[in-house]
């Protein structure tokens, strides 16, 4: 079979603008809910999109970390390729994608640093390898081998042996403020359900878009 060959029906549920919370961060947490309810492998991966400021984009994986003060939270290294892109243009998008639940939701908006006290309380829950591994990896720099990787995790081992891990002051959270979040809902014929939130002023307008 080739790849055009694959096909799925999706037949699971509707979506509709009645069902839907006027808050776009209160049916976030709804259909949240719903995917840790169903045991998705990591509901909380999503697809974060940075650019450059003259509209290179780039997009990797990233973990949600929490949604709070109006926004999608996540942790990296600000010296990383999508730190340095978000420090010159601070507009990201995310995307999740539940297969097994057959929906997809989009946001876009401005993106800010949490502050230093927050990104220390969550890197203060992680476990030492993790804080260890922050430590450890200028994230998207070049490196000679794996070896000197774990060379360097060693060496930091061995220091921080009787020693608390501070944060690294390049390592931390940045929040995704929305002013878009579109939810998509699978249907049969590929006439899907698609509700997208933007932000009016303080209001929230949902519009219906076509599949
Ligand atoms: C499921 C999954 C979750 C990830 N979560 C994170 C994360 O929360 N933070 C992070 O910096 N990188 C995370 N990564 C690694 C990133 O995808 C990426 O490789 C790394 O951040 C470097 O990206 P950049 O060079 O574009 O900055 C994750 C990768 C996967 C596959």
């Amino acid at each position: 079979m080739g790849i055009a060959d694959l096909r799925k029906e999706y037949t699971r549920h509707g979506l509709s603008e009645t069902d839907v919370d006027p808050d776009p961060l209160r049916q976030f947490q709804c259909w949240f809910d719903q995917a840790v309810a169903a045991e998705l492998i990591e509901p909380n991966a999503m697809t974060l999109a940075t650019a450059t400021p003259d509209g290179r984009p780039s997009a990797r994986m990233v973990l949600l970390k929490g949604v709070d003060n109006g926004g999608f939270v996540f942790f990296t290294n600000y010296e990383s390729r999508k730190g340095v892109e978000l420090a010159a243009n601070p507009w990201a998008a995310l995307v999740f994608y539940w297969p097994e639940l057959e929906r997809q939701i989009r946001i876009e908006g401005r993106v800010e640093r949490i502050t230093p006290e927050e990104s220390d309380v969550y890197f203060a829950s992680r476990p030492n390898g993790s804080r260890i591994g922050a430590w450890a990896s200028r994230q998207s720099s070049v490196i000679g081998s794996r070896a000197e990787l774990e060379q360097r995790v060693a060496e930091l081992e061995q220091f921080y042996a009787d020693r608390d891990i501070p944060r690294p002051t390049y390592w931390g959270g940045f929040r995704v403020i929305p002013d878009v979040i579109e939810f998509w809902q699978g249907r049969p014929n590929r006439l899907h359900d698609r509700l997208r939130y933007r932000r009016n002023n303080s209001q929230w307008i949902i519009e219906r878009l076509s599949p």
